[in-house]
């Protein structure tokens, strides 16, 4: 009898480690794959400010829908735009995309912003520092890359009509008609490809030379780790692949490749 119920303890004892220990891991996937709640995020595909927070959303595995709008829809006619008081704007009420439309229906403008309301709101499983722009790469960055990525991306990304963002030739017209105003230049721009080309494979060697290698391979902005400093790059760099002739570096392509990772590039429709 004291043998049997010696027995039965220690089967109780075993059977309730057992259970301990598959309410845990239970418990653990339960927290890993916890049924977070989906937000929508409104966006451009060729907007960089929108990606920015789509690769938040990505690397912290926070379930979203792309919600894509006509690049000239919600504004007016004035500014060859067209549905003026549709497109982005029956959600905040300016054409200003991203939007964050929160499970609960909060409406969140700004990219950064947004980022920061998501690492409020949701659980981190991989963490994204914050911005430093350290001193090597804030040299690159004020070294004229911006400049000339504009006028190799501008006249050629509205060219990508399979995007919902040109799919209509008013949205084309209507950013044309935009950065146009703005001093932009289309025909100077393209007349200049072969010199602007070769200025942004210097940029690109250049920032080859700036990036840091992490001791697990990644490759990052910062020696520390994943930042907010790569969330703002990465976006310009992947609006790049829409560009022909482009001489990747091989860190620069893998760093593109890794951290835009479930991000559509542009390579197949470049020009
Ligand atoms: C964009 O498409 C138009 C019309 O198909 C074409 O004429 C033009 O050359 C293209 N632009 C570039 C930069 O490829």
């Amino acid at each position: 009898m004291a043998n049997i119920s010696r027995t039965a303890a220690v089967a109780f004892a075993l059977s309730s480690f057992v259970i301990g220990v598959s309410a845990r891991s239970l418990t653990t996937v339960a927290t890993a794959g916890r049924k977070l709640k989906p937000v929508k995020l409104h966006m451009y595909d060729h907007c960089p400010y929108c990606i920015r927070v789509e690769l938040y959303l990505l690397r912290n595995s926070i379930p979203y829908t792309r919600h894509l709008y006509n690049y000239g829809s919600g504004a007016p006619p004035s500014k060859k735009g067209y549905d003026s008081h549709g497109g982005p704007k029956v959600l905040m009420g300016s054409k200003v995309l991203p939007v964050l439309e929160t499970s609960s229906g909060l409406m969140l403008g700004e990219s950064l912003e947004i980022v920061n309301w998501l690492t409020h709101s949701y659980p981190i499983t991989r963490p994204v520092g914050c911005a430093a722009d350290p001193g090597g790469y804030k040299e690159w960055r004020g070294g004229g890359f911006g400049t000339v990525k504009s006028k190799l991306v501008r006249p050629r990304i509205t060219n990508l009509t399979h995007l919902k963002d040109w799919s209509d030739p008013r949205d084309v017209e209507y950013a044309r008609h935009k950065y146009s105003l703005m001093g932009f230049d289309y025909a100077a721009a393209l007349s200049g490809t072969a010199s602007l080309v070769s200025s942004m494979n210097v940029h690109l060697s250049d920032l080859a030379a700036v990036l840091e290698e992490g001791e697990g391979g990644g490759i990052t902005v910062q020696k520390g780790g994943f930042s907010m400093d790569d969330i703002c790059l990465l976006p310009d760099l992947r609006s790049l692949t829409v560009v022909e002739g482009i001489v990747w570096p091989k860190k620069v392509r893998r760093y593109l490749e890794e951290g835009c990772r479930g991000v559509e590039l542009y390579d197949d429709y470049k020009s």
